[in-house]
């Protein structure tokens, strides 16, 4: 099984970035947990963050045939991005998104999360440990897929 997480603008400045609300965590920090989590579970990892919704957007594509989940933080873009909504809707693959703080605390623009709909869940307002829960949440969804294939396939095999 593979995950990609997926990281949009300005969270690579997490750890200098605000952190009175994103904390002191770093992004390397973050991911070297989940890169811990996802190894202890046998299942493989990627990493990609990047300020420029277009390459969000490929990366999302490029999922499709290759990932089985998607964990992502679209950041800013989760208030203002169709183009990531609809990448996540085409590729079809469960995705979990995160926010790091409680957007629905904040300001009046972010209470508005135009890709939250094409995720299976959105987790909020747990610091870095979404990324942990999302990790957890992943994993309930893939094998909850498996075993629901496992089930079809053996209702398909013919009577003995
Ligand atoms: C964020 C919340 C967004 O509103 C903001 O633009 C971010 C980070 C979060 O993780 O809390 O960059 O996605």
């Amino acid at each position: 099984m593979k995950i990609v997480v997926i990281q949009g603008p300005n969270l690579n400045m997490l750890g200098v970035r605000e952190q009175n609300i994103y904390g002191p965590m770093k992004l390397e920090q973050i991911h070297a947990q989940m890169k811990d989590f996802a190894q202890q579970n046998g299942v493989e990892i990627e990493f990609f963050q990047s300020n420029l919704e277009g390459e969000i957007v490929d990366r999302i594509q490029e999922c499709y045939g290759d990932a089985d989940g998607i964990i992502i933080n679209p950041a800013a873009y989760s208030h203002t991005s169709i183009a990531i909504r609809d990448a996540l809707a085409a590729v079809s693959l469960p995705a979990i998104e995160v926010h790091i703080s409680n957007v629905y605390k904040r300001e009046d623009f972010r209470q508005k999360d135009i890709v939250a709909p094409a995720c299976a869940s959105t987790i909020v307002g747990f610091g870095p440990f979404g990324y942990h829960l999302a990790m957890i949440g992943m994993l309930q969804i893939l094998n909850e897929i498996k075993a629901m294939k496992e089930m079809q396939q053996s209702q398909a095999q013919p009577q003995q």
